[in-house]
């Protein structure tokens, strides 16, 4: 058996949105504060599967170590850091690479819908993303990972590799990780399109809110979201086929920390000129503390890569003999 360990990442390839939130840090927090031994990474090396400037690059990761911390993430009580200062992140997702098949990368619907149509013109690394997220988890043979639902079949083809690489091998070595995906926000949808995710990458600010947003942006962005005439239906029967009013009632639920059914109860018969107020105020009332606190932490970059250093040095004393004898098992 192994000991559980939770491993989660977040690219800093842009500001965090309310989706990141609700689907993995607010997830993160809840796991770190259960006592078990907690990973978080801000994966900038997957970050670069798709153009970033680099101070950009620079000031988004400190800026997704500021979100980790404002919202609850504790540099004593979790390993925080960043993937680039740890080489065998690369190392392993090498190894990984020779292992995964390119079957099962191009089965992959996020590298389908990031590639779209002129793969041919896609980086390599873009394609091999799910090897290397592999790597990520297995250097420190996690058992859990808190994701949203778009990253579970990446999980999958890591349990995947996982067991490809124990039976060429002969070894039991890798465990199988769990995707951990729970909550009322498991899918936060844009704001304007409600069939596609809330993204830091799409191109329309009005899609999404951003942990930086002000109040104002906020209940601005919230009463433009798209939704249909109906009032809102008092069970969860009365949302199919209205993915709008559903995903605006779950970001309600998650944020408040009630289930759907406990919303629907409260707020069933309203019009949306009426619930949206609502929601805004409460989005306010839960993001205006951490994107304060952000903006504090933001001040300070050597305070945050100091933590971030730290991370690392806590991060590779795990990650280092899982390393050596990774290579040991394959001959080197
Ligand atoms: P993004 O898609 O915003 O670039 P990442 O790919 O870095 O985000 O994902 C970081 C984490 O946030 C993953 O666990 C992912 O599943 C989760 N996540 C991203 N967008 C959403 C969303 N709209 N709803 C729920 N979880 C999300
Ligand atoms: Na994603």
């Amino acid at each position: 058996g192994f000991t559980p360990r939770v491993f989660s990442g977040i690219q800093p390839s842009g500001g965090l949105t309310l989706g990141n939130y609700l689907g993995a840090i607010k997830r993160f927090v809840d796991m770190q504060d259960q006592g078990i031994e907690t990973v978080y990474c801000m994966v900038d090396l997957h970050a670069i599967t798709v153009w970033q400037d680099p101070e950009a690059l620079r000031r988004q990761t400190r800026e997704l170590a500021a979100g980790y911390i404002a919202s609850g993430l504790d540099p004593e009580k979790s390993i925080l850091f960043n993937q680039s200062q740890i080489s065998a992140h690369a190392e392993l997702g090498w190894i990984f690479n020779c292992v995964a098949r390119m079957g099962w990368m191009q089965r992959m619907t996020q590298w389908k819908d990031k590639a779209g149509k002129n793969s041919q013109n896609a980086s390599l690394g873009l394609f091999a993303y799910p090897s290397l997220m592999a790597a990520d988890i297995l250097l420190y043979h996690a058992t859990h990972v808190p994701v949203g639902e778009d990253q579970k079949q990446h999980v999958e083809l890591t349990r995947d590799i996982a067991a490809k690489f124990n039976h060429d091998y002969g070894v039991d070595f890798f465990p199988m990780p769990e995707p951990v995906i729970e909550g009322a926000a498991t899918r936060v949808m844009s704001l304007r399109d409600g069939s596609k995710k809330m993204s830091k990458s799409d191109p329309s600010d009005a899609s999404r809110i951003n942990m930086t947003d002000d109040a104002d942006a906020i209940a601005q962005k919230i009463r433009k979201a798209k939704t249909d005439p109906e009032a809102l239906p008092s069970e969860v029967d009365g949302l199919e086929g209205r993915p709008e009013a559903r995903n605006l009632v779950n970001i309600y639920a998650a944020l408040s920390g009630q289930s759907v059914d406990q919303v629907l109860a409260e707020v069933g018969g309203q019009q949306f000129s009426a619930f949206k107020p609502k929601l805004s105020d409460l989005a306010v009332e839960k993001l205006s503390p951490i994107s304060g606190e952000m903006a504090r932490l933001m001040q300070a970059p050597d305070e945050i890569d100091a933590i971030l250093r730290k991370g690392a040095d806590r991060a590779r004393a795990i990650a280092q003999p899982i390393m050596d004898r990774t290579l040991e098992i394959v001959g080197m």
